[in-house]
């Protein structure tokens, strides 16, 4: 599991280190200089003409003590120092001794032009508030000079909260980041300015952050093998479980298709599909493996009777917004007594009839809005959602007592209790339509089988997301459809199991 702290946790854990295990600040700036060297040795780069950029904090303490040992290391250095000399922190105002001790130049103004490479040390996990100023206008020369751009820590303007830009950031190439991977950085549109991200270890004890339930963490592949439900030899479709689809409306049988296949391919052992008779002939013909229930009316003493079958219930892919619509979600939500996703019109019906979730009979809900499906349903706009995502989920799911999956190129995924996730897997060949039936499917299947709603709901969007990886590799970036996302699930599934 990787911790993605901010800035403040970060330097929370920089100081327990620095008192509790007794490692003096300039031993760590000097160890997080010495890792970014090698990681830019290791590459070949171009030392002939380095400029480093820093600043009067700790960040640009880093700054110098790279420029340094990069001089050392016989690389033609330039140190440039933004901002106020008086205000260096302590450690950094050593550096800059040391740094001038081994035969370096200080220069006070940044010069756009053409570098080798062009190291951004100004602000890394301190930054407190907007870039003006001077600051800006170096940040701006500095993107628009030739090199390659390296960030120490966060690239200078990212906000490590929720990865904002609020006037202008570095735009690196590489960040070569220290211990953890900064929240911020991977948030958009942080991590695209953070370019490609290399966090090295600097002996900075993190075990603090595992007590902090607002620090951040993503899964790994190796955790997600870990966390698959397993299969015996001697069991049967029924120790499986039995997932109920409510899925799909007139011409919308694609969705229930898509979120039925993903339960599968995820290993619910049964499916049954409840969707309007138009779909009947479609979807037996595309799935043959799963039962196919239909309505023309609705029937609420058939729907229960489907809702007292099942072991897990999703609804609302494709569903549709009618009237018979609404109907079958109000069913579903005042007596389903089993683990139950809603997902799409399922959320935008909610948005309409908030009063429903205010009657939801039990915490085994996982809710899965895309922004503006949790737009609607919060009615905060998408800019703030962005912003302040964490916080909407913890405050959202605090009042509802659910899972919530706020789906984005960075998914995340929240309930009280426990440390909220960000999803580090997939990749843009899955923003098509049929993507978020799949994913409903695949957190369905792993609910079907025994999971507890948070897991799944975390090892679901991983799961999806390494998926969106798989077929990407095979059908490229602009042609992955959702089938094959769902087909895809079986690869990653296979490539976990051994
Ligand atoms: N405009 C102008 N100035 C700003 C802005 C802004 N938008 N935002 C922040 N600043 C200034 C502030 O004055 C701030 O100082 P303050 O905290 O006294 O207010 C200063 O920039 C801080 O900037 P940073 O250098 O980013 O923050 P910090 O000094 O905390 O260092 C750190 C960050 C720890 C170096 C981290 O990015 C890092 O690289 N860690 C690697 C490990 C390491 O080197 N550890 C040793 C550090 S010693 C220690 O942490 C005590």
């Amino acid at each position: 599991m990787l911790f993605l702290p901010d800035g403040r946790q970060m330097k929370a854990a920089d100081s327990y280190t620095i008192r509790e295990k007794k490692i003096p600040s300039l031993i760590l700036m000097e160890r997080a200089a010495r890792t970014f060297v090698e990681t830019v040795m290791d590459r070949g780069f171009d030392l002939s003409c380095v400029c480093v950029v820093c600043g009067s904090g700790n960040n640009g303490g880093d700054g110098f003590a790279i420029a340094r040992l990069l001089l050392e290391k016989g690389a033609g250095v330039t140190a440039v120092m933004v901002g106020n000399p008086d205000h260096c922190t302590e450690e950094t105002k050593r550096q800059i001794e040391l740094f001038k001790e081994a035969g370096g130049v200080l220069g006070n103004s940044f010069e756009e032009g053409e570098y080798s490479i062009l190291i951004d040390a100004i602000f890394g996990a301190g930054l407190s508030r907007r870039v003006e100023g001077s600051y800006l206008a170096c940040i701006q020369a500095m993107n628009r000079s030739g090199g390659v751009k390296i960030a120490v820590d966060v690239p200078s303007g990212v906000s490590t909260t929720n990865g904002e830009v609020a006037t202008s950031a570095f735009k690196a190439d590489l960040t070569v980041t220290f211990q953890c991977a900064k929240l911020g950085c991977t948030l958009d549109p942080g991590r695209d300015y953070a370019g490609e991200l290399v966090v090295r270890d600097i002996g900075v004890d993190t075990s603090g952050l595992e007590g902090d339930s607002k620090v951040a963490y993503a899964l790994e592949e190796k955790d997600a093998g870990s966390m698959l439900p397993r299969r015996r030899p001697d069991s049967h479709k029924g120790d499986y479980g039995k997932a109920l689809i409510i899925a799909g409306s007139q011409g919308m049988a694609g969705a229930a298709y898509l979120a039925a296949l993903a339960a599968y391919r995820t290993g619910a052992g049964l499916v049954q599909i409840y969707t309007p008779e138009d779909n009947r002939t479609i979807l037996q013909t595309l799935l043959p493996e799963a039962i196919i229930r239909c309505y023309d009316f609705f029937d609420e003493r058939e729907l229960l009777r489907l809702l007292s079958w099942a072991d897990v219930v999703s609804i609302g892919s494709g569903l549709g917004t009618s009237d018979k619509a609404r109907r079958i979600l109000q069913t579903t939500l005042e007596n389903v007594q089993v683990p139950c996703v809603v997902d799409a019109d399922g959320l935008n019906l909610l948005a309409e009839h908030t009063r429903y979730l205010g009657k939801l009979p039990h915490e085994n809900f996982v809710f899965t809005p895309h922004m503006k499906e949790m737009s609607r349903v919060t009615r905060r706009p998408v800019e703030e959602l962005k912003r302040n995502r964490l916080d909407v989920l913890a405050q959202f799911t605090g009042e509802y007592r659910v899972t919530c999956v706020l789906k984005d190129a960075r998914t995340c995924v929240c309930r009280q209790g426990e440390h909220p996730f960000v999803n580090l897997s997939g990749n843009a060949a899955m923003a098509k339509a049929g993507s978020g039936d799949v994913l409903a499917g695949v957190i369905t299947g792993l609910l079907a089988q025994g999971m507890s709603c948070f897991d799944s709901a975390v090892l679901g969007v991983y799961l999806h997301g390494l998926a969106g990886d798989a077929a990407r590799e095979e059908k490229g970036i602009y042609s992955v459809l959702a089938r094959d996302l769902a087909d895809a699930v079986g690869t990653v599934l296979k490539r976990l199991e051994e």
